[in-house]
C-alpha cells in the first residue's frame, strides 16, 4: 500500500516537473550534429566525423532538472550537453518548429580552440599575453539555423574539462539570414551578440567586422576594434553602424544605405572577444523585376495576310534569369498563348542590370487574328511578373465594320497629317516622302 502511494507520489512529481519545464522553457532539446576532424590527420581535406548529439538547455544553472532527463538510446552518452544560456538564445522559436514539422531546424557543434586573434582589428583584445586559467577548459562552437532563413546563430561553449555541464559564454545571432532588396532601398543586415556577463572576459572589449563573400571573392567591409574606438580603412562606402547600440545593447547591425546589384552576395558578422570569436553568415539578395517597353511596326493596323512585328523589351532587371510569353485576347474576348517569340541575347548595363527582348512575327491569317485584338508581352521574374500591351486592328475582315471605317479615316488623315509635316520639313529630300507615299499605297 505504502509501495504504491509512493509510486504515484514520484509519477506527479515527474509529471508536475516535466510540465513546468515544459512550460517555463521552451528549449527544454536541442538535437545536433557534432562534428569534428579526424584525429591525426591535419590538411585542407581532413576526412570528419559526424555523431549526433542532444543539448539540454537551461537558462537559469540552478535549475538541475535537465541533468536529470535520459537522452534516447541512440546517442552516445558522452555527445549529450546539458548546457546553461542564460540569454536563451538557443530557446528561440524559429529554432523549435512545432511537434511534427517536416523541415527542422540545423545545428552543428563542433570543438573550439580557443586562440588570439590575427586580424589587426582584435589584436589589441589580447596584446597582454596572458593566457588565464579560463582558456583552460573544454570549449565548444555551435551554430543554430532556423527554418526560412528566419535565424541564424552561433554559441561559443564552455565546459570545465571533462565536465558535461556547459556554459554559453558568447553569443551572436542575426535575424536576417536571407534578405532580398529591390534597387536603391536601404538595407538591413541584422547582427547582434551578447557575452556572458559572469565571465573574466566581459569587459575587457571586443571587435566586430562585416566581410562580404559572393563567388570566391571577398572583401572587408567594416572593421571595428572596440576596445581602442577604432575603425579601420575599408574601401566600402555608403554603409552605417550604430556605434552606441553597438557598445550598449550589442547591436552590430550594419546599414547598406542604397543597395546596388554588386552587394549581392553573403555577409559575414564576425564578433571578436579575447581569444574567442563567433561569427554568423547572412545572404543578400537585390532583385529588381524588369521595366517593359513594347513597339508595333510598321503600324497597329494591319490588312489580312498582313505581317506585323512586335518587340518587348524588358530591362533593368536582376538577376538574370526570366520567362517570357506572348498572349493574344481577340475581340472575343478569348485569350491564347503565342509561345516565346525569338528571345534575344542579353545585356548588362554599367549598374550591373540586365535587359533582353523578344520579337514576335504576327501574320493575320496564318495566325487567325480574326478582327485584331490586344497583343500582351508577359514577363516572370523572381521579382515579380510585368506586363506590356498593345492594341492591334486587323481590318478588311468580311465587310468594314462602323469602327474598322473610322480607323481608316483617321489613319488616314494622320498619314496625310504626316506627308504634310514631312513635306514643310523635308521639302527638298525626296526620300521621306517617297517612305510614307509606300505606306499610304498599302492601305485598301
Ligand atoms: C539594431 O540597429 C538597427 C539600426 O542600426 C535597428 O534597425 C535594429 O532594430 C536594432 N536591433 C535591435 C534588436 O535593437
Amino acid at each position: 500500500m505504502t509501495d504504491n502511494a509512493m509510486i504515484y507520489e514520484i509519477l506527479l512529481i515527474t509529471l508536475t516537473s516535466a510540465f513546468i519545464r515544459a512550460s517555463t522553457d521552451n528549449c527544454p532539446v536541442m538535437e545536433c550534429w557534432f562534428v569534428q576532424e579526424k584525429p591525426g590527420r591535419g590538411g585542407f581535406s581532413a576526412p570528419v566525423t559526424q555523431e549526433k548529439s542532444l543539448m539540454y538547455i537551461r537558462t537559469n544553472s540552478d535549475d538541475a532538472s535537465i541533468t536529470q532527463s535520459s537522452p534516447p538510446a541512440d546517442i552516445d552518452p558522452s555527445r549529450v550537453y546539458y548546457v546553461t544560456d542564460p540569454a536563451a538564445s538557443f530557446c528561440r522559436v524559429p529554432l523549435h518548429p512545432p511537434e511534427g514539422s517536416v523541415q527542422k531546424p540545423q545545428c552543428e557543434i563542433n570543438p573550439f580552440l580557443p586562440q588570439p586573434s590575427m586580424v589587426r582589428w582584435a589584436a589589441s583584445l589580447t596584446e597582454s599575453g596572458q593566457s588565464p586559467i579560463h582558456l583552460q577548459a573544454d570549449w565548444f562552437s555551435v551554430a543554430a539555423q532556423g527554418l526560412d532563413g528566419q535565424l541564424v546563430m552561433s554559441s561559443i561553449m564552455r565546459a570545465p574539462s571533462g565536465s558535461k555541464e556547459s556554459q554559453v559564454i558568447l553569443s551572436i545571432s542575426s535575424r536576417t539570414a536571407a534578405v532580398r532588396s529591390r534597387l536603391g532601398e536601404q538595407v538591413m543586415l541584422d547582427c547582434g551578440f551578447w557575452v556572458d556577463p559572469s565571465s573574466p572576459l566581459t569587459g575587457s572589449g571586443f571587435s566586430v567586422e562585416w566581410r562580404y563573400q559572393f563567388r570566391g571573392e571577398g572583401r572587408l567591409v567594416l572593421a571595428y576594434d572596440g576596445k581602442n574606438d577604432w575603425l579601420a580603412d575599408t574601401t566600402e562606402t555608403g554603409t552605417a553602424l550604430d556605434f552606441s547600440a553597438l557598445h550598449e545593447t550589442g547591436n552590430a547591425s550594419l546599414i547598406l544605405e542604397e543597395a546596388q546589384v554588386r552587394h549581392s552576395g553573403t555577409y559575414i558578422c564576425t564578433v571578436y572577444l579575447p581569444n574567442l570569436l563567433a561569427q554568423v553568415a547572412l545572404d543578400l539578395e537585390v532583385v529588381e523585376p524588369p521595366s517593359l517597353s513594347i513597339f508595333l511596326s510598321p503600324l497597329p493596323l494591319i490588312v489580312p495576310g498582313q505581317a506585323v512585328s512586335v518587340q518587348c523589351e524588358a530591362s533593368g532587371f536582376v538577376p538574370l534569369s526570366l520567362e517570357l510569353g506572348w498572349e493574344f485576347v481577340g475581340a472575343d474576348g478569348q485569350s491564347r498563348s503565342l509561345g516565346q517569340g525569338s528571345m534575344s541575347g542579353h545585356k548588362q548595363a554599367s549598374d550591373g542590370t540586365y535587359s533582353q527582348s523578344s520579337r514576335l512575327e504576327l501574320d493575320s491569317a496564318r495566325l487567325g487574328l480574326g478582327r485584331g485584338g490586344e497583343v500582351t508581352c508577359v514577363v516572370k521574374h523572381t521579382g515579380g511578373t510585368r506586363k506590356a500591351k498593345v492594341t492591334l486592328n486587323v481590318i478588311g475582315v468580311s465587310a468594314p465594320s462602323i469602327e474598322d471605317s473610322m480607323a481608316m479615316v483617321a489613319v488616314a488623315l494622320g498619314l496625310y497629317g504626316l506627308i504634310k509635316v514631312f513635306s514643310w520639313t523635308f521639302s527638298s529630300t525626296g526620300s521621306s516622302n517617297g517612305d510614307t507615299k509606300d505606306k499610304k499605297e498599302k492601305l485598301p
